[in-house]
């Protein structure tokens, strides 16, 4: 992949929308051969032994329900890691936070699959991170489809403007609460969600503070992302549990840096 890419993708327009919404949609950002490359490592990466990486729940859990996910698949497979660390999508997130560097924080497959499924209840994802708020405001997502998405088998919901509502706790997935009632009504842009259904290889960005929403899956086939999280260069550690940093050693406000937490992309 190479760098005069992001120009073809990113039109000024997008990373306006972007700022001003708090997620964008971009078309095809995979060629039909990186496609079909990920799609057949992703499957792989989700039957094979766990080393580095972690699935997080087991078929018949409550968690299981709504999204079956392995974590660090990149830790474990040359095939992601090529995705995960490549400087194309990075200069996407690069450009859209309007970041000077931008660090690897995890990767991880997000497959809603068929029967039981429940949707992805509305929540953000930086409560969850381990990040200080000053440090890591721009921290964002790439959520990259592998299948064709829409309402029947899991597409996402973002409520444009929420990326500015700031200290709301994290929901707990499996047993939601409503997140409408955590923040002031006043707080909530009086904006309409937005469903964004796309083809497999397009993807969305989304900031850390973005309301977003999945469909269940009501098809027979699972639906399949890879999402990747980025961190401005000179995030700090806030000291929160997670998942990603158990048994690093990290001590409160050290710097996320190393080759377990890669700068990926900075500007030249
Ligand atoms: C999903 O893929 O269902 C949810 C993704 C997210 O919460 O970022
Ligand atoms: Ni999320």
């Amino acid at each position: 992949m190479f760098k005069s890419d992001t120009q073809n993708l990113l039109s000024k327009e997008k990373i306006e929308f972007y700022s001003n919404n708090g997620f964008v949609k971009i078309d095809n950002v995979l060629s039909k051969s990186e496609l079909a490359e990920l799609q057949s490592t992703v499957n792989d990466a989700m039957e094979a032994p766990a080393h580095f990486s972690v699935q997080t729940d087991q078929k018949g859990g409550a968690y299981y329900k709504v999204l079956n996910q392995k974590v660090n698949l990149w830790r474990d497979h040359k095939g992601i890691a090529k995705y995960v660390l490549d400087s194309k999508l990075a200069d996407l997130a690069l450009k859209l936070s309007g970041s000077d560097g931008i660090r690897l924080f995890h990767d991880h497959a997000l497959l809603k699959m068929p029967g039981d499924s429940k949707p992805t209840p509305w929540h953000q994802d930086f409560p969850y991170w381990p990040m200080n708020k000053e440090t890591s405001k721009k921290a964002l997502s790439i959520w990259i489809a592998l299948d064709d998405v829409d309402e029947s088998n899991g597409c996402m919901m973002f409520l444009p403007e929420s990326h500015r509502i700031e200290d709301l706790k994290p929901i707990n997935l499996a047993e939601p609460t409503n997140i409408f009632e955590q923040s002031s009504s006043a707080a909530i842009p009086k904006t309409s969600p937005v469903t964004v259904r796309m083809k497999a290889g397009s993807c969305t960005f989304h900031h850390g503070l973005t309301f977003h929403y999945a469909h269940s899956n009501k098809t027979n086939k699972p639906r399949r992302a890879l999402v990747i999280i980025y961190m401005p260069d000179g995030t700090t550690f806030s000291g929160k549990r997670h998942i990603i940093t158990e048994g690093l050693n990290l001590q409160k406000d050290d710097r996320f840096q190393g080759e377990l937490f890669p700068l990926v992309a900075k500007n030249s």
